[in-house]
């Protein structure tokens, strides 16, 4: 069993480079099996669990997958010869779903578990398979455990999601990436991860137009072919380190980031009191006073994201007066609040709301990382609060953050990993 254990209280000061974007290179990943041809991925966050599992699972249907530097990967996609994926290889995360736009589209065909990933309430797929659907495929749910599409030919239609939904919008555009004529989707999700993938799915020969709005037209073609592409940098692990800055009056310097896709979380920054200054490629975030509190209403992009709503319920349980979260896009996103409550937090849940009374200090203490953002939050919280704190089911924080012990131990934070025995194992009872 491993543990994150901080010592707090130390303000970060220098620069901190952000890898590739998670959410981008699990759609991507998935995107290169629409070619029988190879595709050289940079800037990808190779070392979090999440892409490794993705990289397992390609490997699993028959591609074959080269390590060319510790940013970048070769898929070849000519051999993969398998349209089905068993829970073994979906359950660690959510996105392994985009395998069935991808089948589809490659195959006409797919069956693939169920996905796991992080347990934030209900996570239906119903407008995936409307999206699939509306594409000519038949879709059932196998005793809620596996997903079986299949299609003589998949063609284009217009597609109006009732949902903002990232997944779906991803699934639609991979399946609809070679299908016959034109698919439209409707009330389509925005977000950073969507552009990348529609610049991708372009790179290989698609005809993919209007991603980042709420209409996206994708003329679907047969043949795609390989290409080299540079994955975005990471908005949510970006937005990490700009509120871990904030939280523990520090100044840091954020690198390889697209401040544009930093704005929502630069605002709530600079309402709390934080100095936020915009380069090129990177942000400045820097804090000398106790924040201010703020209110936040999480939204699909480019509203507040929710994958950022747990870090900065940190810095509010840290300011002066009480600030209102209102998550709109999860059911139960605030389970981490009881895990900060151990260190002295001061929050009150009332369903999708959480009332933050902001106290002066935080404590150290034991808690544990309920989900990816969750972790993410007691990590800022331990930096910040005074003393020592030991986070236990760090798993799900190495689903998404690169190198986090290193690069938070670059600009000052005193983070290290320990290996302890597990109680409960009876193999190390001793
Ligand atoms: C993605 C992100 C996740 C983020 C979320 C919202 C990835 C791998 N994960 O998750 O980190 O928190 O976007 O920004 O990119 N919904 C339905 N029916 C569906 C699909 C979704 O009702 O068929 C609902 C969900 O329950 C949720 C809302 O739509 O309430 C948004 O979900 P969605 O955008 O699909 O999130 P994910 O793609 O799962």
């Amino acid at each position: 069993m491993e543990k994150y254990v901080i010592n707090g209280g130390v303000p970060l000061h220098g620069e901190i480079t952000v890898s590739g974007a998670k959410n981008a290179a699990l759609a991507i990943i998935p995107a290169a099996i629409l070619c029988q041809d190879v595709c050289t991925i940079e800037n990808l966050p190779v070392s979090i669990s999440d892409v490794r599992y993705m990289i397992a699972t390609l490997r699993h249907i028959g591609a074959t997958v080269r390590y060319v530097d510790k940013s970048t990967i070769e898929i070849d996609s000519r051999k993969v010869n398998s349209y089905v994926i068993s829970h073994d290889m979906t359950k660690h995360l959510r996105a392994s779903y985009y395998f069935i736009g991808a089948l589809l589209g490659r195959f006409g065909r797919a069956r693939v578990a169920m996905p796991g990933g992080c347990y934030l309430g209900p996570r239906p797929i119903d407008q995936h398979i409307k999206g699939f659907e509306a594409l000519g495929a038949r879709v059932s749910v196998e005793e809620n455990a596996i997903v079986e599409a299949d299609s003589e030919s998949l063609f284009g239609n217009p597609i109006y999601l009732d949902i903002v939904s990232v997944g779906a919008t991803v699934n639609i555009m991979l399946a609809a990436a070679r299908a016959e004529g034109m698919t439209i989707i409707e009330n389509a999700a925005k977000e950073p991860h969507i552009v990348d993938l529609a610049n991708f799915l372009n790179s290989m020969g698609a005809d993919v137009r209007g991603a980042g709005t709420d209409v996206i037209k994708i003329r679907g073609t047969e043949n795609l072919h390989g290409c080299t592409y540079s994955i975005i940098p990471d908005q949510i692990e970006a937005g990490t380190y700009m509120v871990a800055a904030a939280a523990t009056k520090g100044n840091v310097l954020i690198k390889n980031v697209i401040p544009k896709h930093l704005e929502s979380i630069s605002t709530k920054l600079i309402e709390c009191g934080a100095d936020v200054t915009e380069y090129d490629d990177a942000i400045r975030v820097s804090m000398e006073k106790r924040p201010g509190k703020c209110n936040i209403k999480t939204m699909p992009h480019p509203g507040f994201p929710t994958d950022m709503q747990p870090q900065m319920a940190v810095l509010l349980a840290l300011a002066e007066g009480t600030s209102v979260i209102s998550e709109s896009i999860w059911s139960n996103r605030f389970r981490y609040t009881e895990q900060l409550a151990r260190m002295g937090a001061d929050i009150t849940v009332d369903g999708q709301l959480a009332m933050i009374h902001g106290v002066e200090q935080l404590k150290g203490a034991p808690v544990k990382a309920d989900d990816l953002r969750a972790g993410a939050a007691m990590i800022i919280a331990g930096l910040a609060a005074q003393g020592r704190t030991e986070i236990e089911d760090i798993m799900h924080i190495r689903r998404g953050y690169e190198n986090v012990v290193e690069k938070i131990s670059n600009i000052g934070g005193d983070i290290r990993m320990v290996y302890c025995i597990d109680p409960l194992d009876i193999n190390n009872a001793g």
